[in-house]
């Protein structure tokens, strides 16, 4: 049974359908990557599954449990955390804070060694443990929504494109943390636009075009694929 399951799913904004018959698995211990221009679907599928829009056709389920009925906040606390799209740090509060309010699905947890995990895979963060959020810089502030989502110690940890905006080096970085956080038990749903650094870590992959599934493959083979490549990749 796979870890995480979309099956059929469609959903909607309004009257625009956003996702149109997407079928994903993710297995325990992977990182699966979804790839796909603006627009394709990728942000939705991750708000589909963290429950934050729900499905008009299909279903996710998580550990072969329906989350249908279930709200939102006990989906993290199921073991999914989402870190959203555009770093949606709360900007007023200090860094520690922050991370605070991603271990809140635990309460009365000893948080030290979860500081401490963080603050190893990103040592950056722990020198600013007392500054307010909204002062971070770019990156580190990216750093810091990938660090809140994991306090919540989740099984699965969906990330919205975490490279976004960060300069090549930061890029490099995220993407080695990644690996990291993948190597120590967490499976991974990454969306990227940048899809050859997705590609490099990932297991396996989906390509979404205007709210399908279009292409399902080893990170391998689609990192070899000329659509991709054309698409994706830069090649003409
Ligand atoms: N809040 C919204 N209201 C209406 N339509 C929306 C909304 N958010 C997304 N859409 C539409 O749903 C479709 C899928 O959008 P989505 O954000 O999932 O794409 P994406 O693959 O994440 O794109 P990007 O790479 O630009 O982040 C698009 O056609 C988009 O215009
Ligand atoms: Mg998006």
């Amino acid at each position: 049974m796979p870890l995480l399951e979309l099956k059929g799913v469609d959903a909607f904004y309004g009257n625009i359908q956003a996702l149109r018959g997407v079928s994903i698995t993710v297995e325990k211990g992977e990182i699966v990557t979804l790839l796909g221009s603006n627009g394709a679907g990728k942000t939705t599928t991750l708000r589909t599954i963290a429950g934050v829009m729900r499905p008009r056709k299909g279903t996710v389920t998580f550990d072969g449990k329906d989350l249908a009925p279930v709200p939102a906040d006990q989906i993290v606390r199921l073991g999914i955390a989402h870190s959203p799209e555009g770093r949606r740090i709360f900007p007023r509060l200090t860094v520690r804070e922050n991370l605070e309010l991603g271990a809140y699905a635990r309460q009365g947890a000893d948080l030290r060694h979860d500081f401490e995990r963080v603050f190893t895979l990103f040592p950056r963060l722990r020198e600013r443990i007392g500054q307010r959020a909204g002062t971070l810089s770019g990156g580190e502030q990216q750093m810091l929504a990938i660090a809140r989502a994991l306090m919540a110690h989740p099984s699965v940890l969906l990330l919205d494109e975490p490279s976004m905006g960060l300069a090549p080096v930061l890029v490099e970085l995220v993407f080695q943390t990644i690996k990291d956080i993948n190597d120590q038990g967490t499976t991974v749903l990454l969306v990227e636009q940048n899809a050859l650094m997705a590609l490099s870590i990932a297991d396996r992959g989906y390509v979404l075009q205007t709210g399908r599934v279009v292409l399902a493959d080893t990170a391998e083979a689609l990192a070899r694929n000329e659509m991709v490549r054309k698409a994706y990749l830069g090649e003409s």
